[in-house]
């Protein structure tokens, strides 16, 4: 149904850490789409009732694909797409205050 516009073996491959485990994607992913591709979910649990959460919208709507990029927390990794060397946590808990200023 959906077809990526470049073929993937046309994309340079990028390495990714994700809970400092190396996962590969091809340039041009979104991050939640390579992050799905590696099997990783869910990506974060909620602050209050850790329920888990994962991509539901993939388009900037819903919020449930929250993730930590190269320190930065809160980032929608749908809106954002993969680099080589990118270092992702996945969320527990509220976010952290000293980065809320
Ligand atoms: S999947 Fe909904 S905002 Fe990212």
């Amino acid at each position: 149904m959906f077809r990526p516009i470049a073929s993937t073996l046309e994309r340079r491959a990028v390495t990714l850490q994700v809970q400092g485990r190396p996962i590969t994607a091809r340039e041009g992913d979104t991050l939640a789409i390579a992050l799905l591709n590696a099997g990783v979910t869910p990506f974060r649990q909620t602050p209050v009732s850790a329920q888990p959460r994962a991509p539901m919208c993939l388009m900037g709507v819903c919020f449930d694909c929250l993730v930590e990029v190269d320190g930065r927390q809160n980032v929608q990794s749908c809106m954002v797409e993969v680099s080589d060397g990118m270092q992702v946590r996945l969320p527990t808990g509220a976010r952290r205050a000293e980065d809320a200023a």
